[in-house]
């Protein structure tokens, strides 16, 4: 039987896979067809969804984007044969955005049937849990140090670090926090493997559990992501009924269980003491810090607090070898990143490389510049904190330091991309006004200042004595970087101030009406 895939993934369904799905099965069996669906995740590649493929002999051939209406015209092309059409695109491995990636952490996603444990399992899945199962809890700390992975939420901390603190520290109870709740302008990492590769993250927490001595872990699921929450849901059922969760990880003896749970809806909740708080139950405000969740952290226990990306990129660390991880890469930023593109951005997706590759690459080589077609001029990295960038820092290798040295950062991976129509003024107003809506209210600088940065940032639209309130904002952006609890606050300088070090000429624009934006 030919067996089609067409993925399932928020992305791929929110233009239309579902009814392209619905088309093939209708005209399948009208000309007396039969076809197996597979409704994989996506592979990333968002200007080309619905991206249906067919398995052929020498790898799956893709046709893309397919529209429901052109459902019949490819049966006439003979697409379940790898035919000729407007829409082919040959082998979908051979796609030059897919194959000068370096997928680790992304292998299986868009490949796989998300639903299928022995799907999972066939491409390598539980390889990782398995070598885990033969170690001892301190080993497998040493192997993820050892490869040099840090937290891909966006602080960048070494993890190895921090599961070596949770594993030293006292407690009959410890547990594993998954934070999925990617809040980030631009960035759907999270999503996608909840989504195209949901076992992965079971497998990783797992690993977790078993490196530090934790029973139990919890997977926080930002609310917006419905379809992510069940499919993580129903990978969990699937894998305690399989013995992969439960008293007796495959057989081992050891015991790890988990649970899915859905955010609060606030970008304050994807901070970690905040996640902590709102998992107990409470509204998302900081904690302070000492203690760190690793001492102290979910119900006063000692507990892991990782990103996504960071727990699923530890099964293929243990099932490769920790050195296979670390000797890609660049400087103090091992292994492969996955990069996610949006914003006005020709080609727009997901490009997991291992560090290095220069920003420009990115934005101009996998991007393929703007969709407008207009010149860019700006990309935002690192989500609504991270810093505006023009075009003349395109060289900038993608790693923490190089963007840490240029005043930037790469946080959970995103880039948005502007063209030439882009007010950066009205942009470092917005990251005033985003900060305002989405603090959690608990320091002075943050609240208040958030709000009077927005209102500054009026006052120097409208032209109103545009040196004094510049020198205003600039000060104001020091005080919340220096005074503010938590990276909400002490982050929401970085967009301003590099909008107004590299775009002054936004500022010192004719007056225009207040941003009632
Ligand atoms: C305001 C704010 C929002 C954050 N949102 C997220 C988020 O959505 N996802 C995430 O993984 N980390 C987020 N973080 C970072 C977390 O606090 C924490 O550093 C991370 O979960 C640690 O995991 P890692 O070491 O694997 O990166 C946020 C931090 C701040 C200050
Ligand atoms: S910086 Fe903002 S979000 Fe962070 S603790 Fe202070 S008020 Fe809350």
């Amino acid at each position: 039987m030919i067996r089609v895939f067409v993925p399932g993934d928020a992305a791929a369904l929110s233009v239309g896979a579902e009814a392209v799905a619905a088309a093939i099965a209708a005209e399948a069996a009208a000309r007396g067809i039969a076809v197996t669906f597979v409704r994989t995740g996506s592979r990333g590649l968002f200007w080309l969804e619905p991206l249906v493929e067919v398995d052929r002999p020498g790898g799956r051939v893709g046709y893309g984007p397919v529209t429901a209406a052109e459902v019949r015209s490819l049966f006439d092309a003979g697409f379940l044969d790898g035919g000729a059409h407007a829409r082919a695109l040959g082998r979908v491995e051979d796609i030059p955005y897919l194959a000068r990636q370096q997928r680790v952490t992304f292998a299986r996603c868009g490949i796989v049937d998300p639903a299928s444990l022995a799907d999972y399992e066939a491409h390598g899945g539980l390889k990782g849990l398995r070598a885990a199962l033969a170690m001892d809890p301190a080993a497998i700390v040493a192997a993820v140090t050892e490869s040099g992975l840090r937290g891909r939420g966006g602080a960048g901390f070494p993890t190895g670090i921090k599961w070596r603190t949770v594993l030293e520290a006292a407690g009959p109870r410890k547990y594993i926090v998954c934070n999925a709740d990617e809040g980030d302008s631009g960035t759907y990492a999270d999503r996608m493997l909840l989504e195209g590769d949901p076992f992965l993250l079971v497998e990783g927490m797992a690993i977790a559990g078993l490196a530090v001595g934790a029973g139990k872990g919890f997977v926080y699921i930002r609310s917006e992501y419905p379809h992510a929450f069940r499919r993580m849901q129903a990978a969990i059922e699937t894998a305690r009924a399989a013995g992969l969760l439960g008293p007796d990880i495959l057989g081992s003896g050891r015991a790890f269980e988990m649970e899915a749970r859905l955010g609060a809806g606030a970008y304050i909740c994807g901070e970690e003491t905040s996640l902590l708080e709102s998992l107990e139950g409470r509204r998302g405000q900081i904690r302070f810090k000492p203690p760190l969740p690793a001492i102290s952290g979910l119900f006063g226990r000692p507990t892991v607090i990782n990103n996504l990306i960071t727990l699923a990129t530890v099964p293929a660390i243990l099932a490769d070898g920790a050195a296979a991880y670390r000797d890609v890469g660049t400087g103090r930023s091992r292994g492969t990143m996955p990069i996610q593109l949006a914003g006005n951005v020709r080609h727009g997706g997901l490009v997991e490389r291992a560090f290095g590759l220069t920003l420009g690459e990115i934005v101009e080589e996998f991007g393929g510049g703007t969709a407008t077609g207009r010149p860019v001029r700006a990309v935002q990295v690192g989500g609504p904190l991270g810093a505006y960038w023009p075009t003349d820092l395109f060289d900038v290798p993608f790693e923490y330091e190089a963007f840490a040295a240029r005043g930037g950062m790469i946080g959970h991976g995103g880039i948005v991309v502007f063209d030439d129509t882009v007010d950066l003024a009205r942009q470092a107003r917005f990251a005033f006004q985003f900060c305002a809506i989405e603090s959690c209210g608990k320091c002075t600088p943050c609240r208040i200042g958030a709000v009077r940065g927005a209102e500054t940032m009026d006052k120097i639209i409208a032209g109103q004595d545009r040196d004094a309130n510049l020198t205003l904002v600039r000060d104001l952006c020091e005080v919340m970087r220096d005074g503010s609890l938590c990276a909400l606050g002490g982050l929401t300088p970085m967009p301003v101030v590099s909008a107004l070090d590299h775009f002054p000429e936004d500022f010192d624009r004719p007056a225009q009406a207040c941003a009632a934006d």
